[in-house]
Order: C-alpha cells, then sequence, then structure tokens
C-alpha cells in the first residue's frame, strides 16, 4: 500500500474517498482507509493515558492511540489529559508546577482501580520509543502547554522527539489551539495534523475553512457536528474527518455510515466488531 492510496467506501451517504495519509503499522486494520483509534489507550479497560492502557490497546486490535501531552515544569512533554493532577493521579495541583522526576513519583493507576496500583505517568519520549513499528499515535497537545513564543515552546519538543525517536510516518499531532495546529505544520510541515472543533462549534463549513488557514490535513469532531455540508466538503476534499469520542455500538456504526475516517473510542474491542462489520459488506 503506498500513502498515496485512495481508498473507496461505499457509505449510507453514498460514496466517499479518502486518502488515509498514514499507512497502519501492524498486519492488521480495521478497514481500509478506516481507523480505530483507542482514545487515551483503550481506557474503558485501564487508567487512561498509561502503559497498561496502550498495551491494551493494541491486544485490542487499535490502528492508532490518541494521548493528551503537556509540560513539566522542566519542559518534559508527559502523557496525562488535565492540567491538574487530581482525577488521574495520587498528586495535587498542576502539572506544570511539577519537575517531572516528581510525577514519576506518582500513582497514576490506583484511581482506577487497585490492579493498576504503581502505574506510572509517562513521559512522551518513553511512549514514542515503545510505539515505533508497533502502532500510530494522534498527540494531542493541550492548549494550556502552548506559549505565545514558538522556540522551546511544547510543539518544538514534542517534534524534536517525534524526529529523535524516528516517529515522522507514525504520527499525527492534534490540539484544540489553532496556535499549536499552526504552528504545527511551521515546524513539521512533514507531519498529518488535526484541527480539534471546539465541541460548542456548529459543525459548519466555517470550521472547514478554519482548518485549511491553519494548514492542517483533516478535522476532529463530534458525532453531532458531522453536518451534511461540512461533510460533502471535507469528502471532495479528501480531508481526513475523525470523530470522537464513541463507545456505544448504535451510534459507532451511524458515523462511520456518515463517512468518519476515524473514531476515538474507549472501547476499540467494540468498535473493531461494528467496523469490520460494516466494512465486510461495503468495500469495493
Ligand atoms: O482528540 C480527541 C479527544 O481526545 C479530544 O478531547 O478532552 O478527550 O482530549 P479530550
Ligand atoms: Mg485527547
Amino acid at each position: 500500500m503506498s500513502r498515496n492510496h485512495i481508498y473507496t467506501l461505499k457509505t449510507s451517504a453514498g460514496i466517499r474517498t479518502v486518502t488515509p495519509l498514514l499507512e497502519p503499522v501492524s498486519s492488521f486494520h480495521s478497514a481500509p482507509g478506516f481507523f480505530n483509534i483507542a482514545h487515551r489507550g483503550a481506557s474503558y479497560y485501564a487508567p487512561e493515558n498509561t502503559f497498561p492502557a496502550f498495551h491494551r490497546a493494541i491486544e485490542m486490535k487499535a490502528d492508532m492511540i490518541e494521548l493528551d501531552v503537556t509540560l513539566s515544569r522542566d519542559k518534559i512533554p508527559v502523557v496525562i489529559h488535565d492540567s491538574k493532577l487530581k482525577r488521574t493521579t495520587d498528586g495535587r495541583g498542576l502539572v506544570q508546577n511539577y519537575f517531572e522526576r516528581e510525577l514519576r513519583d506518582l500513582d497514576a493507576g490506583q484511581w482506577f482501580s487497585p490492579e493498576f496500583r504503581g502505574t506510572v505517568l509517562p513521559r512522551l519520549e518513553d511512549v514514542l520509543k515503545w510505539a515505533s513499528k508497533k502502532i500510530l499515535l494522534n498527540i494531542e497537545i493541550k492548549k494550556e502547554a502552548v506559549t505565545k513564543k514558538p522556540e522551546g515552546g511544547v510543539v518544538q519538543l514534542v517534534y524534536e522527539l517525534i524526529k529523535e525517536c524516528d516517529m515522522t510516518g507514525q504520527v499525527i499531532i492534534s490540539s484544540f489551539s489553532r496556535i499549536a495546529v499552526k504552528r504545527s505544520w511551521e515546524f513539521t510541515p512533514d507531519i498529518p495534523t488535526a484541527y480539534l472543533m471546539s465541541p460548542y462549534a456548529l459543525g459548519t463549513v466555517r470550521e472547514y475553512r478554519l482548518m485549511k488557514k491553519l494548514n492542517a490535513t483533516g478535522l476532529n469532531m463530534k458525532p453531532h457536528q458531522m453536518r451534511k455540508r461540512l461533510m460533502s466538503l471535507a469528502d471532495k476534499n479528501k480531508s481526513p474527518v475523525w470523530v470522537y469520542t464513541v463507545d456505544d455500538e448504535k451510534e459507532m456504526a451511524e458515523v462511520i455510515k456518515k463517512g468518519a475516517t476515524g473514531i476515538f473510542t474507549n472501547r476499540p474491542d467494540v468498535l473493531g466488531r461494528v467496523a469490520s462489520d460494516i466494512f465486510k459488506n461495503h468495500q469495493e
């Protein structure tokens, strides 16, 4: 399969062609041109944004893992969703106030279940090294890590790590921060980017134009934002549309039929089943 190969999928909205941008890493793939993305890892089954959740994503045959990245006090990219430590670790306060070596001493698994006691809050570098030649990554840069100055900022630091780990062909960078998306393209024209639409946006073509203005490759959105005109514009231009976060089987099927390039789910095992059922009947 070449990266420029275009897949044709039949959906309830008609024929849809997709350029996948990234080739799947493993021999398994849910369906040509469709991506099963483990949201924060297989986070329904293990603590989000940790190695146990990432390992389960592989076991469940996800094509890609989504993870959230912010900076420690000493400017090391670390993997955690919230700006505060309280919900997912035994620490307190803001992530950005702690040195990375202090964050490593926290427990990031016990909150989920005693079975995961002792789970470490990962550094992005460790995840990149682990994922190499194993699985694709969608690195979401958290808004609070983005600074006005581009030099030495989160986007540059993430890019340097991706290069060092030789992962440019295996990652997508995404963000709700328009600055981060635009800056990603400036630092990393060789890496696809996705603009995360605000959850309050209406899903109009304005969002599509904004995505283009930011030089992003695709759009991430919620299921209700997959409005007809926006989807046809994305279709016409073969722009990927990634949809988050869908755990319900019926909704997964609806979103696939509306033409999603990929779905973020906490339950990649369930999505795998739904996707193979649909694509079995619809592939060209
Ligand atoms: O990237 C998709 C999704 O992860 C965005 O929302 O809040 O789960 O990071 P959130
Ligand atoms: Mg995220």
